[in-house]
Formats: C-alpha cells, structure tokens, sequence
C-alpha cells in the first residue's frame, strides 16, 4: 500500500512529469510511445541505470514520442493523466501508477490492499493457509522499495533471465541476489548467477513488461501467495520502474532491448561446436582431445581452456610448465582451425611480486574493507585474494589492458567466471566499499552488477584493440549486460531434471535479450551417462552457445568414451548444428532489428494458443523450425505439439497438420524436428569447422508454397558489416522450381555464393 499522500504540484518539461505529492516526489518520463518510466526517488534523487547507458538512451531518445498531461479532479480525488501514442498512465493521489491502452483498458494497475496470502479461493483452503500460520514472508514486508501490481488470476507470467523453475513463472517467488551456489540447482531455486529484474505478463488481449531497474537485493512474489498480485520489493535503492507495452510478446522483447540494448552480431565461428572440461590440464591434453575431433569427424571450434592453463590461479598469467611457451599451442591448434578461448576470474591472488597485485594495490583498484582503510580480502581458487572495483571507468580500462595482452597473445574469446563474485570464505560483507564511477558506495548496491561491469571491461577492450565483434562468455550479469556478453547457466548437473530445465531457462534467457545462450551440454557437475548425453546434444543442437563442459572430478564427458553408437548420434548432430548455421546466422542478423532472439518458446508467436503458454519441451528456432527433444529417459516415443499451419518433418519431409498433437517416432539417434511449410531454409554444406572451406554453394531447404528468403552474409568477423559490408539476398522460388536472386546490399569485400542449391522436403 502506498501512502505518498495526496498530489500537490505537477509540471510537464519535455518528456518528463514532476509530480510533488504532500510525502513524496515521482517523475513520470516518456521514453517512446510503449515505453513509460515512474522513478521514485525513495534512495537517491541521482537516477542512475546500470542497463540503460548513455548510448541506450540517445538511441531511444531520438525516436519521435508524444505526451500530454492533465489534471482531473473529482469527489474521489485527483487524477493525472499522461498520454503518449499508445499508452495512458494514470497518477492518482496516495502515488498509485496505472498503465491503461488508449482506449480505456486497464493494463496494469497497482494493488491497493495488503498483501495477503491466498492461494485458491476455496474457502476451507484459504482457513486452512491462515490456521497453519501462512503469512506474507517477513524477509519482504516493509523493504523500502516495493510495488505490487494487479494479475488475472490465469495469466502467464514470463522473464527473470536464467532462474529455475517452468516457462510460466506464475506461482514462484525468487530473488535477484547473484549466488555461486553449487549444488543441483532445482526448481525452487530463488536465485542463480544472474539479476534480470523484467517480467512479462501475458493479457489475453495485451501483453506488457515490467522493468525494475535496481541493483540492490530484490523479491519477487509472481502471483504464488496471492494469485491477484504480482509483488516486487526491494532491500534499497529507489523504486525505478520502466512500464513496456507492446500488445504482443514479440514486441514486448522489442521494447526492452530497444531500452536495455541487444546483442550484437558475433562472430560466426562462435555459434559453432566448443568443446571444454575442467581438467584439461596440460597442451598435451588439449591437443589430444583436439586431434580426436578432427579423426572421427565431429565439428569443433575450440577446445577452451579452464583455470589450469593459468599459473597457479594467478589471473592472466601462463602455466608454462603445463602448456609449453606462450602463444605455441595456439598457434600449433590455429592451423587446425582451433580457435583459443580462455577463463578469466576476477579474484586476484594477494602476494607480493605478482604484477596484478602491486599494480591493483598500487592504484588503489580493489574494493575496500567497510572502514576503507584496507583492501577487502577473500578466498578463491588461487587462495587469498582481492576483488577489482570493476564499477570505476580506469579499473575497467586497466583490466582491459590485460585482456588486451591475452588477445595480442592469440586469445580469440574470452570466458568471465566466477563474477557474481564468488568467495570461499563466506559472502563479501554488504558494507565491502566500492565505486559506482565517482561515487562512493558499497557492495549492497554493486553485487548484481559485478559480472555486468566485468563483461564491459572485457568487450570493450577486445572491441577496441582486435576491431573483432568480441565473444565474452559471462556467469554473472545484470540486465542490460547483453550488450556485452553471450550467456551460459553455470554449474548445471549431469540430470534429466536439468536437461529439462534447459528449454525453459534458455527460452527465457532469450526473452529478456540474452540471444547467444546456452547451458554445459551433458552437465557439469555429476556423472553423465550415454543416454543422457545423446539427449542433451540433441537437445542443445540449435543453442547459440554450443558447448560441451564437465567438472574435474565427474566422469569425463567426451562423446567417444562412451561408444560408437553414442559417437554416431553425437556426431549427427553437431553436423546438423552446423548445417543450420546459416539459419541461424540469418536470426542473429535480424535479431540486431527485432532484438528476438534465436532459441523461443512457442508462445512468442503462437500467443492466443493456450496449448503453448507453458510448453517446455519444445521450443522454436526461429519462426520457422520447431524442435521436439526427448527430456526423459527410456522415452522412444515424443508427444509433440504443433501449432497452427502445417509442419514438415526434417528430414523425411511427411507433413502434419498443426493445432494438434501427434506421438512421434523418437529412438535414440532421432529428434523430432519439424519446419513450418512454406518455408526456405538456407543451409551449409559440411564442414569440420568454420573457415575451414570457402562457402560457394549455398543450399535452400524448400517446402511446398515457399516463396522467399532474405539471407545475409558477411565475413564474420570483423566489424565491417556495421559499415555495410555485407551481402544480402532476397531469394525467390518460382512454382516451378527456379530460384532467382536479386542483391539488396552488396559487400565490399565479402564474395559472394556461386551456387544454390535446392532440396525439396516435402515437394514432389
Ligand atoms: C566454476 C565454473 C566452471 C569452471 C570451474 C573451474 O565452477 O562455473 O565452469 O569449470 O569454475 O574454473
């Protein structure tokens, strides 16, 4: 309940509404027509974003807006009414904020009771909840920060970025605190690496997102103890809420990465096949496991390298002893198209001589105790060590100088772990002192962004010194880190469970704009087994962060240990992986424009069909394939839903009528894929990995009333295309067969294909 007191003042100056009421100031900015922010200003009058930078909000700032405001008064008191293009939000005394369309509907209205806890309205239950002493949790009742917004009782509720759970969030509570926590992390998880404080709640007629930008420890309560309200509150900060219409999911994720940015196109190799494991612990291991994948013809990019190829745990050095001498190796796995991708953690080893030490001690670049009158000490893998104030812009630039020796070494990604940031030795305390730039703050306020600020030091470092589009693979971040980062979910489990969990996570992942994503293929903790990991690679096949990675001390997760046949599938569908690249490739082009990402539920585009609103063993790639994986084990048999339309099956090309279930045929080396009809799928020919072979012949997967295709291609590196260096086809199949091709864009220096070719899945 909000007790602001009545309004007293208000004025309109550019996109911006001041309103005084008797307790409390709000100002209401109009960022586009969809967009519209209420900043409470509870902490600090300093508006500050972390997600939403100065480059984010020129960009949205130079979109045409309208607003219009005025005052209503009438016997229940006043009403200020702010209207843009698309969307009215009403301010009405007391400080409630609703968000209404333009003709009237109420979208999302602000709860006026207490909070109470019921789950069912039956009667007896509601008694029975009240008698057993259910009450609304204590750890989120009076925090300083909180907002509680009305919810139809069915409706679906989506986003908060990796956490557990189904695809449907509706009745889970979770907290945005990033954890490092260990063990098999299981549905009622309320926090992982990750703080992605947007949700989006479905309407039947209107979907809608809410974005609580702030930092600092959050709850959020969606519709679990009361299924009326969704509930968000905060430890501190400043109640700083970005409403984002839209009507549609599609466009609801548009909106939030037009505010927050989106991920930028990578490079090509990067959405190829990787291949890791802590325990790779020499050159002579990685080599070994390099040359095998070439020898029994499975695509690989990199075979990455875990903490051990550095020197004792010490942060950018080289175990010399281990690997041989500098850049050797990479040179050696470059000639065979292995591509060096390294670990990098934060925590750097206390000892004197080591020259990350006396340089961060030197220049006072590591956080302080709570009394600032020493550097802030804990434990990680290199034992006692010091954590670098990445909040500050010159410790940002001072790492980024050494990511820069690494990629001048040969480097050619870069993996950030252990940035929530993790500590052996019990939490870093809230009052551990740090900057947010110039200001002064502490830990409280910096902890969710720690791996957000440790991604930008590193991608803007390798942007700037390689003038390559950076691959920085991150655990912890912050909304609005996907400017920087590719995602993956961390310390996963070789179980069924979170083999199942992957679909919803990552779908989710990429509603809240992480669109290169994905988890350790086969799990990382634990012991795989044959039958788990032909699923899990089946599974992962269309991931855009396609990795395979297990921890020391599991069984070892290579797909030849465990049998031919299990070397067959595998290798099946890493080809496969890499036969849809330039699909997939296609998606990360348009993703620049739409900000969808490749991997999505099938409710983005299927929204009035309530079969899909919480379907989490399928997804989509794309619009236009749709992909069934087996989650369970024994299972030979897939149920498999189909939207509306037709669907071809890949490869045997039968056709299924959509709105329908079918049980498919699904024996082990088989996953039930299926292509939307009237689709044009470009494809690749094979290969062991990307550069490997020039690309001549571009294939066209052709299903029957296909018309169309706009393909894009580039060099897929370098940052050229920003400049208008690419090709782009606009693909057309006569009924006849014949394919023609008109440029819309042509590359400088990009050559282009010489060839298609078609393939005809379900056309006689
Ligand atoms: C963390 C990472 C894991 C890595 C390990 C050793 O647990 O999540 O991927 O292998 O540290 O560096």
């Amino acid at each position: 309940m909000r007790d602001y007191g009545k309004i007293k003042t208000w004025k309109l100056d550019g996109r911006t509404v001041y309103v005084q009421f008797e307790k409390q100031k709000m100002e209401i900015t109009v960022l586009t027509d969809e967009i519209v922010n209420v900043f409470v200003p509870i902490w600090s009058e300093d508006h500050r974003s972390k997600a939403i930078e100065k480059e984010d909000l020129e960009r949205v700032y130079s979109q045409g807006f309208t607003v219009n405001a005025e005052l209503k008064k009438d016997e229940n008191g006043t009403e200020l009414v702010i209207t843009t293009g698309k969307i009215k939000t009403i301010v009405s005394d007391n400080g409630y904020v609703d968000f209404y369309t333009l003709d009237g509907k109420a979208v999302s209205r602000e709860f006026r009771g207490e909070r109470v806890p019921i789950k069912t309205l039956g009667i007896w239950e509601m008694e029975l909840l009240r008698a057993e002493g259910h009450t609304v949790a204590d750890t989120v009742l009076n925090k300083p920060v909180s907002d509680t917004r009305v919810v139809g009782k069915d409706e679906p509720i989506y986003g908060l970025g990796d956490k557990m759970g189904l695809l449907d969030k509706r009745s889970y509570e979770y907290e945005n605190w990033n954890t490092d926590d260990p063990s098999a992390h299981n549905e009622q998880y309320r926090s992982l690496y990750k703080s992605i404080p947007f949700v989006i709640c479905k309407k039947p007629e209107y979907a809608y997102g809410l974005f609580y930008d702030n930092t600092f420890h959050s709850y959020f309560d969606l519709a679990k103890e009361n299924k009326e309200y969704i509930a968000y509150s905060a430890d501190d900060g400043n109640l700083d809420l970005y409403f984002i219409g839209g009507g549609s999911i599609k466009n609801v994720i548009g909106n939030y990465t037009f505010l927050t940015g989106r991920t930028p196109l990578p490079q090509l190799w990067t959405l190829g096949y990787h291949q890791c494991r802590w325990g790779y612990s020499s050159a002579k291991d990685i080599t070994e496991i390099a040359e095998k994948f070439r020898e029994l013809d499975i695509p690989c990019e990199s075979v990455q390298y875990d903490i051990d190829y550095m020197d004792g745990y010490r942060v950018f050095t080289w175990n010399e002893k281990d690997y041989g001498p500098k850049g050797e190796l990479f040179e050696k796995l470059y000639k065979k198209g292995f591509k060096p991708v390294v670990i990098i953690d934060p925590g750097t080893k206390r000892e004197e001589g080591y020259f990350m030490y006396e340089e961060g001690t030197k220049n006072g670049y590591f956080f302080r105790n709570a009394e600032d009158t020493e550097d802030y000490v804990n434990e990680v893998w290199p034992g006692e060590a010091n954590y670098p104030d990445f909040g500050r812009d010159e410790v940002r630039k001072w790492w980024g100088k050494h990511v820069n020796d690494l990629t001048d070494m040969g480097v050619a990604a870069i993996w950030n772990d252990m940035n929530e940031p993790a500590s052996f030795k019990g939490p870093l305390p809230e009052d551990v002192v740090g900057y947010d730039e110039d200001r002064k703050t502490t830990h409280r306020e910096l902890h969710n962004v720690y791996g957000h600020f440790m991604g930008k030091a590193t991608y803007e470092a390798m942007k700037e010194h390689t003038k390559k589009r950076p691959l920085v693979i991150t655990r912890a971040c912050y909304s609005g880190s996907q400017k920087y980062c590719a995602v993956w979910t961390g310390d996963n489990q070789s179980l069924w469970s979170h083999l199942q969990g992957m679909i919803p996570q990552l779908c989710t992942l990429g509603m809240c704009g992480f669109a290169v994503n994905g988890v350790d293929i086969g799990g990382f903790g634990s012991d795989t087994t044959p039958e788990l990991l032909c699923r899990w690679i089946q599974a992962s096949s269309f991931s855009t962060f396609f990795r395979n990675h297990s921890a020391n001390g599991c069984t070892r997760q290579e797909p030849w240990l465990f049998g031919d046949d299990v070397v067959d599938i595998y290798r099946k569908y890493v080809k496969l992986h890499y036969r849809f690249l330039p699909y997939i490739y296609d998606l990360m082009h348009e993703e620049q424009e739409n900000g969808l990402p490749v991997m999505r539920p099938l409710v983005m585009h299927y929204e009035d069909d309530p079969a899909t609103f919480n379907l989490n063993d399928e997804y989509l790639v794309g619009e236009k394939i749709l992909v069934s994986p087996v989650v369970n084990p024994g299972e030979r048999v897939k149920k498999v839903y189909l939207p509306e339309g037709k669907w071809v099956s890949y490869p045997d090309g039968k056709t299924y009528e959509g709105k329908n279930y079918y049980l498919v045929d699904a024996p082990l080396d088989h996953m039930p894929i299926f292509i939307k009809e009237g689709s044009i799928i470009p494809m690749y020919g094979e290969m062991s990995y990307v550069g490997e072979k020039k690309m001549g012949t571009l294939e066209l997967l052709l299903t029957k009333g296909a018309k169309n295709l706009i393909h894009y291609q580039d060099g897929g590196e370098d940052l050229s295309y920003l400049q208008g260096n690419y090709n782009l086809y606009d693909i057309k199949v006569s009924e006849a067969g014949e394919v023609s091709c008109e440029l819309l864009n042509k590359a400088e220096s990009v050559p282009q294909y010489e060839h298609f070719k078609t393939i005809c899945l379900n056309i006689d």
